[in-house]
């Protein structure tokens, strides 16, 4: 921060230039028909060193100072990426107590990606956007798009999954959508940010490969295609340089390799040194830890590392004036892209139109795994007496999780819509289990009694003609939540032991697991019937009824692959080294094999395989065929096939185009996912589906070329239903 003096004299000085050029017209900075690169050249000559170094770093929790010389905005920023945060006080985490702010709860990503539907992304991005508008945010902190490498990783839930096509695909919409609010989206965590555990310093360790080919390319696309106005640097460090300053992932990769001009963010308190902030691509630094303005000055935001640190060092020419120019113009750049655009939109808040925009992205996303006997749907009138058991059936899942945690207008529990639904004479509840308060870095246990809880929920279950157990994981703390990973991929407050319970006195279990992370399911063949229902949102209990009463075809395919145990899963397999690390690096062991590509390789069998999801109805699948069979590297090839809907029901089917290639000079994973549709069909209809893959999406990432390279040679195209689904094959060629 500026000492009063100097701002004084600054702005003295500086006004007369500005007012004898602006005398009879209006700036070019302010003038909106103008282009924005001259409105930011514009405004970046007309202001000070100092101005320039107070855009560069926080002035509270969640804003940084504009110019309010030139009537140049603050950034307001807020999480994310769900919903919009509650308003905080200045300089502390704790909510501000305002009453204007309960807001909609959208489903948490992992449901949108199990959405497999880009359209809905775009639904998304708009209506999150309308509502950080309507409350006045510069940037919304979110979508994220870590990749998911470990089902243990807390934040999971928060990102889309283990595919980088997949959440290259659906990560675009939701930033065009958010951004054509006129609000701008910060993808966050770049990059590597894949556990919690020590996420502060980690440094990870991995290939060239691995890093391109799996944990980038959801970034590229969000940076190259979504055109997002800005990114968010991760706290773990990446080849030993923290990656809020990273020179490879910032400079050299997003700025000068993927020609990023948006404004690259600190994560909160990610920013440790001035020199590499400097120097390593960092425009805005956020939450560096600060008591700032409460404690008059200990650590305030004038000490921060992009602060007088920074201006010192501009001052005496250590750094150049043209990195504080690069930092300055890419701030002014999304202030005039967003707050001081003419093209601004405007908002709407907790609007009807956004509960039902989350009602859709939720039950097209949830993902019915199993389903014996037609247990499900259950139409109203089929049972007289049904047992809700479980504590996710009322509790609120918007709440905790860390950054994500939301203050909402209304959540719709699962029980309190089913009720609504079937009417209370014919729901029966009881908790079953149940967790305990949530602590930071703590595990407290509940303080009821376990074997009473199953006792009752036996009971019930007794005397109904079905059970739906409604559980999973929570937002407490070493579950779904920042800050820690969970300990085991196991369910957790003794939920498999009631589970078990309730089997003995009712075979009729629908098991509705609300959770954002894969489970360990002992029971998985003795249930008839067990539903992926992720954490929702505000509508989560209508989208789940909708469902299961069958008023709506199931249709979510799982964005990542569910293990039958922990070892199964790829970076677990190679022992601690490979994760969690030895608290100081961990190693990528897994390599380019993450998830599905891991299972499929190394042929082991999943839990519940990558893109698989069941339906009311069936669908067929004909055989499919290429447009052409010898292509250029530079080639589009065409696959196309006829999908009917076999069934007696609507329905809506993903079908997934995977690449297989047996001999390569490098290793490979079995297959690859390089196209999807999501086709929506009467019972009964059939259509011609044609899919589209450019042949470069085949490349490998050459590291000792450094780039990219298609091989040439034959490449097996699978069509499948799932990764281990495939219903035909296309053989072709590369020169
Ligand atoms: C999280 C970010 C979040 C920020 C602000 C950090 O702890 O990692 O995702 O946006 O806090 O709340």
């Amino acid at each position: 921060m500026l000492t009063f003096k100097t701002k004084l004299l600054s702005s003295l000085l500086l006004g007369i230039a500005f007012t004898t050029s602006a005398q009879n017209n209006t700036p070019i900075y302010l003038d909106v028909n103008k282009p924005i690169e001259e409105r930011v050249e514009n405004a970046l000559s007309l202001m000070t060193t100092e101005e320039k170094v107070g855009l560069c770093h926080a002035q509270s929790k969640f804003s940084s100072m504009g110019v309010p010389r030139l009537g140049i905005p603050e950034v307001w920023t807020d999480d994310g990426p769900h919903g919009i945060r509650e308003e905080v006080f200045w300089d502390e985490w704790s909510g501000a107590g305002w009453t204007n702010d309960y807001c909609t709860a959208f489903p948490a990503l992992t449901c949108l990606a199990a959405t497999f539907n880009p359209d809905l992304s775009l639904l998304y991005g708009k209506s999150i956007g309308e509502e950080a508008r309507y409350r006045n945010k510069t940037v919304l902190l979110g979508p994220g798009v870590n990749i998911y490498r470990t089902p243990l990783n807390g934040r999971n839930f928060e990102y889309m999954g283990e595919d980088p096509y997949l959440a290259s695909r659906l990560v675009v919409p939701y930033i065009e959508g958010v951004q054509s609010i006129g609000v701008a989206a910060c993808v966050k965590h770049f990059a590597l940010n894949n556990q919690e555990e020590w996420r502060g310093h980690i440094n990870v360790s991995l290939s060239d490969r691995a890093l391109y080919e799996i944990y980038l390319p959801a970034f590229k696309a969000a940076v190259q295609e979504g055109k997002a106005w800005s990114i968010m640097g991760s706290y773990n460090q990446l080849r030993g340089e923290h990656c809020c300053h990273n020179d490879l992932l910032l400079n050299k990769i997003l700025k000068q390799d993927w020609n990023f001009d948006g404004v690259v963010i600190s994560d909160w308190g990610g920013a440790h040194d001035t020199d590499q902030a400097v120097k390593n691509g960092l425009d805005l630094e956020m939450g560096t830890f600060t008591n700032g303005l409460t404690t008059n000055g200990k650590f305030p935001y004038s000490s921060y590392y992009l602060a007088d640190p920074f201006l010192k060092g501009v001052k005496e020419g250590k750094y150049d004036i043209a990195l504080l120019n690069d930092k300055a113009r890419r701030i002014l750049r999304m202030i005039f892209r967003t707050t001081m655009s003419a093209n601004r939109p405007f908002g709407r808040f907790v609007s009807p139109e956004h509960s039902e925009a989350g009602r859709r992205i939720a039950r097209e996303g949830i993902v019915l795994l199993k389903n014996e006997k037609q247990l499900l749907p259950i139409p109203v009138g089929k049972y007289n007496k049904i047992a809700v058991i479980g504590e996710n059936a009322t509790r609120s899942l918007v709440i905790g999780g860390g950054s994500s945690s939301l203050k909402v207008a209304y959540e719709v529990s699962p029980l309190a819509a089913l009720t609504e639904k079937y009417g209370k004479d014919h729901i029966a509840y009881s908790l079953g289990y149940a967790s305990g308060p949530s602590m930071y870095g703590r595990e407290e246990p509940s303080k009821l009694n376990t074997d009473s809880l199953i006792a009752a929920a036996i009971n019930v279950a007794k005397g109904a003609d079905v059970v739906l157990f409604v559980g999973g994981l929570n937002k407490n703390h070493f579950q779904d939540c920042e800050g820690g990973d969970r300990k085991s991929l196991d369910l957790p407050f003794g939920q498999n032991k009631l589970i078990d319970a309730l089997l003995k006195v009712n075979k009729n279990i629908a098991v509705v697991l609300l959770s954002g992370n894969a489970v360990a399911m002992p029971w998985v063949d003795k249930v008839p019937a067990i539903m992926q229902g992720w954490y929702l949102g505000s509508e989560a209990g209508h989208a789940l009824t909708d469902v299961i009463a069958g008023d709506v075809n199931p249709s979510g395919k799982l964005p990542f692959s569910f293990p039958k145990k922990l070892e199964d899963n790829a970076a677990h397999s190679f022992g601690k080294l490979s994760y969690p690390g030895d608290s100081v690096n961990v190693w990528y062991k897994d390599d380019i094999l993450v998830g599905y590509r891991w299972f499929d390789t190394k042929k082991i069998e999943p839990l519940f395989p990558f893109g698989f999801g069941l339906s009311y109805t069936s669908f067929a699948y004909s055989k499919p065929s290429a447009d052409k069979t010898e292509l250029a590297t530079d080639g589009i090839v065409k696959i196309t096939f006829t999908l009917t809907n076999s069934g007696k029901i609507d329905g809506a089917e993903t079908a997934q185009l995977y690449v297989s290639k047996q001999k390569s000079v490098v290793t490979r994973a079995v297959k690859e996912l390089k196209a999807f549709r999501k086709i929506f069909l009467k019972a009964g209809e059939i259509q011609v589906v044609t899919l589209e893959v450019p042949v470069r999406s085949f490349a490998f990432y050459n590291e000792a070329k450094h780039g990219w390279e298609v091989e040439s040679g034959s490449y097996t195209l699978l069509l499948g239903s799932s990764s281990r689904d495939i219903k035909g094959k296309v053989e072709i060629h590369v020169k």
